[in-house]
């Protein structure tokens, strides 16, 4: 073959096999790979224990909105929350005092944020069995289901000895507070990933409209919105300066609005 019509069918066959390449493989060659229509990179997933209380429905509403997440919502009657709260939020039936109910809900979750709380003052659903026992079993399920971090929703003062409120509180509800230290203790010992928000006393109002404040006193005492509570909660997943700390939240009119959003480092690790 002489020179010129070799140079010819080496041309032709590179038009004709560039032509023949689907349009992103010639990207890949050139690297300008275009953006692909559709997002295909699957999101981590959030799962709600405690979906259906008033702190939970905070939460499945603002992570319902957040496009980093996918979101799994627990409950105990699934069918009765998609019927209530509505069908958007993935309901998936389980009970925290029930572990088997929980391996496949957790199994796959990136993050799982706990926001139950007992509804009995004595008996199965007692702060011993859920608040207690409940998060025991949400450790135990996350740990096997591959979680990379826990946060859980405690309370303010679950940490301090003695004193007038606390001595009420754990009168009146089945000492609550003695049950959620335990259930804090538990997870810090767990070797899972975790944060503890212990916020002040909860309210229903809107939230957004107040700073807040951060700190590790474990006599300290505030109220803070349910709204603001999941906002902090949902800030710590996947942050690092959150990971492995305990710590109170509470309202703090003499702070910028957004200013707690930067707090997070100087929070001391529990150990
Ligand atoms: N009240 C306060 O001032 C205050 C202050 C600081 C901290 N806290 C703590 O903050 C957290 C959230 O409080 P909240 O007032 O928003 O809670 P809440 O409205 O009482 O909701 C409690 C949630 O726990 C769920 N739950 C109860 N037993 C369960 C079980 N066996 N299995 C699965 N889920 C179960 C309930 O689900 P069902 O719909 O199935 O009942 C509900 O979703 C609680 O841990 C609370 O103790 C409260």
């Amino acid at each position: 073959m002489s020179r010129f019509r070799f140079a010819a069918l080496a041309l032709l066959l590179s038009v004709a096999f560039a032509w023949a390449l689907p349009a992103n493989a010639q990207h890949e060659i050139t690297g300008a790979l275009p953006k692909p229509a559709g997002d295909f990179r699957a999101k981590p997933i959030v799962v709600v224990a405690g979906a259906t209380g008033r702190t939970g429905r905070q939460l499945i509403a603002q992570l319902a909105k957040d496009e980093r997440y996918s979101l799994r919502s627990l409950a105990r009657d699934a069918a009765k929350a998609k019927r209530e709260l509505g069908g958007e939020y993935n309901w998936v039936a389980a009970d925290v005092t029930q572990p088997d109910s929980l391996l496949t809900p957790l199994r796959g979750a990136t993050y799982v944020i706990v926001a139950i709380g007992a509804t009995e003052r004595s008996g199965p659903n007692s702060p011993e069995f859920v608040d207690y026992g409940g998060v025991r079993h949400l450790v135990d399920a996350a740990k096997r289901g591959g979680v990379q971090q826990l946060t859980l929703i405690s309370s303010i003062g679950v940490e301090g000895e003695g004193g007038f409120t606390r001595w009420i509180l754990n009168l009146v509800g089945g000492d609550v507070l003695v049950w959620k230290k335990k259930g804090e203790r538990y997870l810090r010992a767990s070797g899972i990933g975790y944060t503890i928000l212990r916020p002040g006393g909860l309210s229903d109002e809107a939230g957004g409209k107040v700073g807040l404040a951060f700190d590790q006193d474990p006599d300290a005492f505030g109220r803070i919105t349910r709204a603001d509570t999941a906002t902090v909660a949902i800030a710590t997943l996947g942050n690092a300066a959150a990971l492995g700390k305990s710590f109170n939240a509470i309202a703090d009119e003499s702070a910028a609005r957004d200013a707690w959003r930067g707090k997070f480092p100087a929070l001391k690790r529990d150990r």
